[in-house]
């Protein structure tokens, strides 16, 4: 079968095609999976480009759609034929945030999905949402799930709550859909009008281009009469946080997902405490956090926005147009 690896210290110039052997018969509690597609993350980014850490040979990518083709013994969640996505942390089942680093994440601390079967226990797929190609699928395990438990585990979201999500990346604009299909009113910031334009298409009530807006802290206030988001999707990180408190209301909640602009900076302490907002880092969730967020996406409809595909071997090209920032919503890979 077909499978990619990467080249010790990484880089997109050491992924490599090879052709592996084909997985055998699933052990007890083990299914085997048909996988045909996966979708680029951030996290997915770094790893391969080799700014972490990375063991020789590691078959990237965290996130893999497919179908089940065989299953071990004692297997009772699935059937031959269920479609299943892969879960972020295989070893965070259910209950509080059990890990605190990427050291049993697929793709990273052990091989992911870029391959075309793989075996694994069955705790590490959930069901697929009915009706979802396996492309579809691949965008839940760590951007749309990211976005759920930011808004709803985390963030308690309810109907009319005031939702700011920066950017229109893969997690930002799962954050937009999941938010008005909840209910809230949802301001997006982006550095293009284009993109903007597009957000508006999806149901975003209002737009600021963090470019031209250096204070867009400021002007999400001004638009909410003074009182600022509910919860602020952040994927910023330091260069963003001081104006995503200053957009926060009073006992709002930040969820602090990316670091997109750095590893560290200076956080404006007196005006978070003065306005007690909750600050809570987070990386992805549990095995159930997904179940819950496949459940809800089969009761609205939500569909991802896929902005390109591209094919298994051309893996390297994806991340290169990721890296240009182009896009809109999710990069995917399908086979
Ligand atoms: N903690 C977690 O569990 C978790 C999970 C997934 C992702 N992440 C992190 O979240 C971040 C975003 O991930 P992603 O997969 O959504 O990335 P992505 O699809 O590559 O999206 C990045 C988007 O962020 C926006 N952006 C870049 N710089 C910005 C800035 N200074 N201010 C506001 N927006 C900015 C850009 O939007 P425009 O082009 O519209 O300007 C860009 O398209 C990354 O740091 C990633 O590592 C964390």
């Amino acid at each position: 079968m077909q499978s990619l690896i990467l080249r010790k210290p990484g880089g997109l110039d050491r992924l490599e095609r090879i052709d592996a052997p084909e997985p055998g018969a699933p052990g007890a509690g083990e299914i085997r999976v048909r996988l045909h597609a996966t979708s680029l993350n951030f996290h997915d980014y770094v790893v391969v480009t080799g700014k972490s850490p990375v063991d020789d040979q590691r078959i990237p990518m965290a996130d893999g759609a497919g179908v089940v083709e065989a299953v071990g013994a004692g297997v009772t969640e699935f059937a031959v034929g269920d479609a299943v996505v892969s879960c972020f942390f295989p070893g965070w089942q259910d209950g509080p945030p059990a890990v605190g680093d990427f050291r049993t994440v697929p793709g990273d601390g052990v091989d992911g999905y870029a391959r075309e079967a793989v075996i694994t226990p069955a705790t590490w797929f959930t069901k697929a949402p009915r009706g979802y190609s396996h492309e579809e699928a691949a965008t839940l395990t760590t951007a749309g799930l990211t976005a759920w438990r930011a808004l709803v585990v985390d963030g308690g979201l309810k109907a009319g709550d005031v939702v700011l999500a920066l950017g229109t990346g893969g997690v930002s604009i799962f954050a937009l859909q999941y938010a008005k299909a909840m209910g809230a009113t949802v301001i997006v910031t982006s550095s293009s009008d284009e993109k903007l334009e597009r957000a508006k298409t999806l149901g975003a009530d209002h737009v600021i281009n963090y470019r031209r807006e250096e204070d867009w802290g400021r002007k999400v206030r001004d638009w909410t009469g003074g009182q600022g988001a509910d919860q602020v999707i952040e994927v910023g990180g330091p260069a963003t946080l001081p104006q995503s408190i200053a957009a926060c209301r009073i006992g709002g909640h930040i969820a602090l997902i990316g670091v997109l602009t750095g590893l560290g900076g200076e956080i404006p302490t007196a005006l978070l405490m003065a306005r007690q907002i909750r600050l809570q880092g987070l990386i992805v969730g549990s095995r159930t956090h997904q179940q819950d967020l496949v459940r809800a996406i089969e009761a609205t409809q939500t569909r991802p926005v896929i902005d390109r595909t591209f094919e298994l071997p051309a893996l390297a090209d994806a991340f290169r147009y990721q890296e240009s920032g182009e896009h809109f919503g999710k990069i995917c890979v399908a086979w």
